[in-house]
C-alpha cells in the first residue's frame, strides 16, 4: 500500500549564480528525484546587514526577509513552501542554503550570539516566513532562545541528547507537552521542526519516518490503547527544571483524522502491560518495518519536520571538539492558525 508521499526539496547554489532545485518524492518503499532549476538568485542579498543578537528583531524582520526570498525563489518551490504546514506532506529539505563565514563550533559553551551566524539565522527566519510558521521557545528551555545550537558539547561527551554524541533513539520533540487534539492544561507540543546545517559530520546519520508508517503495522485495538491514559513521559533534559514525569497520558491522539504522537524511545515509560505491549510493537515496527528517511546533513541543509507526524533519531558520531565539529541551528515553529487554545501562552516571541 502506497502511504504518505513526502516533499523533500534539495536546492544547489552555483556560487553565487545558480540555484538548482532538487524535488524527492518518497513512499515507504521507493525515493524518486526531480530536479528544478532557479536562475534568479544571482541577484539575491538582504538589503540591510544590520547585526543583532535580539530574538524579537529576528522576529519583526522575518516577514520583510520573507518577503525579499519570495521575489527571487522558484515559484514551483515557493508553492510547496506555502502549502507545507496544510499539506499531507511531513517533511522538506533544502539543500546548499547560505551559512556564509563561520566561527569555530561552540563545543564549550554550546551556544552563540546570533550575530556570529546572522546570514543563516536571517535566511532561516525567511524560509518560516514563506511557509507561514511562528518560530516559538519555550521558557526553562534552551535559556529561553528561539535558535538552539546543536553541537557536541565537551560536558556532554557521551551523553545523549541534542548536545551528547551518542544516539539519540526516536522520538518526539518535547513529547510531555500537550499534542493536537490532547485535552490538556500543559503548553502545546511544537507542530514543526527546523534544523539548518552550518557544519556537517558523515557518520551523524538523522533518521525520519512518518507516524502514519508506523500505524500501518499496528491493529485497531492497539491503536486503542495507544490513544487511551495509559502511559507516563519524562520531560526530555533539555529542559531546565530536571525531569518531572506527565502520569497518565495518551501515546497518540487522533484530531481532524489525522494521528498524533508524543513517542519518544527514552523518556516513555508503560503504565502497564498493555501499555508495555504497545511500546515494544512500535520498537519492533521501527527497528524491523519501516524504511526510514536516512539524512547525512552538509553544510547548508535546511529540513523542516512535523514533530508531531514523525519520528526522529540521530546515529552515534565520533567528536574531536576542535572547532569543526558538527552543527545544526535548531528552530520551533507552530502553525499561525493555533490548534491548541493555549497557544498564544507558549510564544515568547510573537
Ligand atoms: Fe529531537
Amino acid at each position: 500500500m502506497c502511504n504518505f508521499l513526502h516533499g523533500l526539496f534539495l536546492i544547489s547554489q552555483y556560487k553565487e549564480c545558480v540555484l538548482i532545485l532538487i524535488v524527492m518524492f518518497q513512499t515507504t518503499k521507493e525515493l524518486k528525484l526531480e530536479i528544478y532549476t532557479l536562475d534568479a538568485l544571482q541577484n539575491f542579498s538582504w538589503q540591510e546587514n544590520h547585526k543583532s543578537n535580539s530574538d524579537v528583531y529576528f522576529i519583526e524582520n522575518m516577514q520583510c526577509w520573507s518577503d525579499e526570498l519570495k521575489q527571487v525563489i522558484d515559484k514551483e518551490l515557493l508553492q510547496k513552501l506555502i502549502n507545507f504546514s496544510n499539506s499531507n506532506e511531513t517533511s522538506i529539505l533544502i539543500k546548499n542554503c547560505p551559512v556564509g563565514n563561520l566561527p569555530d563550533t561552540p563545543v564549550t559553551s554550546g551556544c552563540i550570539e546570533n550575530e556570529h551566524v546572522m546570514l543563516p539565522a536571517k535566511f532561516l527566519f525567511a524560509l518560516f516566513g514563506l511557509m507561514k510558521i511562528m518560530p516559538i521557545s519555550y521558557i526553562g528551555e534552551n535559556s529561553g532562545r528561539v535558535i538552539r545550537h546543536v553541537v557536541p558539547k565537551i560536558s556532554h561527551n557521551n551523553q545523549i541528547g541534542s548536545h551528547g554524541n551518542l544516539e539519540f533513539n526516536f522520538h518526539v520533540d518535547n513529547p510531555d507537552l500537550s499534542l493536537i487534539g490532547e485535552n490538556s492544561r500543559r503548553p502545546p507540543c511544537l507542530e514543526f521542526l527546523a534544523l539548518y546545517c552550518l557544519r556537517g559530520n558523515t557518520k551523524a546519520v538523522t533518521e525520519l519516518v512518518d507516524l502514519e508508517n508506523v500505524i500501518q503495522f499496528m491493529s485497531d485495538y492497539e491503536i486503542k490503547i495507544a490513544l487511551s491514559n495509559q502511559f507516563n513521559i519524562k520531560r526530555p533534559d533539555s529542559f531546565e527544571d530536571g525531569n518531572p514525569i506527565v502520569k497518565d497520558v495518551p501515546l497518540f491522539t487522533k484530531f481532524a483524522g489525522k494521528y498524533f504522537s508524543r513517542f519518544d524511545f527514552h523518556n516513555i515509560e508503560p503504565t502497564n502491560k498493555e501499555s508495555k505491549t504497545i511500546l515494544s510493537k512500535i520498537n519492533k515496527i521501527l527497528t524491523n518495518h519501516v524504511k526510514p528517511v536516512k539524512i547525512v546533513f552538509e553544510t547548508g541543509d535546511f529540513l523542516i519536520f512535523k514533530n508531531q507526524e514523525t519520528m526522529h533519531k540521530r546515529s552515534l558520531f565520533d567528536t574531536n571538539y576542535n572547532g569543526n565539529e558538527r552543527w545544526l541551528m535548531r528552530l520551533f515553529g507552530m502553525s499561525d492558525t493555533p490548534k491548541n487554545y493555549l497557544h498564544n501562552q507558549l510564544i515568547l516571541r510573537s
